[in-house]
């Protein structure tokens, strides 16, 4: 009974090495083939730092959890509000939904004083910096996403080819 398992498990995991490398052949970009170091939850799942109304960038990245967003958010938001002098009073970053992004740029709190800059990014853990003028407090879009598209998509074919696999097993 376990060498039966034992023999559909190497069977198995032979099916899965032809079936990656005839998926993964159709585009080969060995710069774009990242595997995932722990298991990702869905396709095209990213992270954000993640903080709410912290002191400052420092203390933001520092305790931050980088926790993998909800399926429905694609982009990573910083609120930043800072002093006349430029002095961080508050930092939140979270993920966001496009709705949530159209808000980007700077603009003065007239009731603490205070200038709030709201900067957006695409993209793996993106959102490491604050905006701090309207250079920076912009909504960054990766242009590249296309290209990398298909191989990312061999992988998750892979990914849940795998997942039925231990269903099965
Ligand atoms: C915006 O802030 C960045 C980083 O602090 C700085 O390098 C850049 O010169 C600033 N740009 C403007 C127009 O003030």
């Amino acid at each position: 009974m376990t060498l039966i398992c034992h023999m559909l498990a190497v069977a198995f995991v032979q099916v899965l090495i032809v079936l990656g490398n005839w998926s993964l052949a159709k585009n080969i970009n060995f710069y774009n083939v990242r595997l995932p170091v722990d298991p990702t939850p869905f396709p095209s799942s990213f992270k954000c730092f993640t903080c709410d109304n912290v002191v400052d960038n420092y203390n933001c990245n520092r305790w931050a959890e980088d926790k993998w967003c909800p399926p429905n958010t694609q982009y990573c938001l910083t609120v930043h509000h800072f002093t006349s002098h430029g002095r961080s009073t508050s930092v939140t970053k979270k993920c966001a939904t496009r709705e949530e992004c159209h808000f980007v740029g700077c603009r003065h709190l007239r009731e603490t004083s205070r200038t709030e800059c709201i900067s957006c990014c695409e993209g793996m853990i993106c959102n490491v910096d604050i905006p701090t003028n309207h250079t920076n407090a912009v909504f960054a879009v990766v242009n590249a996403r296309r290209t990398s598209g298909s191989s990312r998509r061999a992988v998750s074919v892979l990914l849940a080819v795998s997942i039925t696999a231990v269903l099965i097993l």
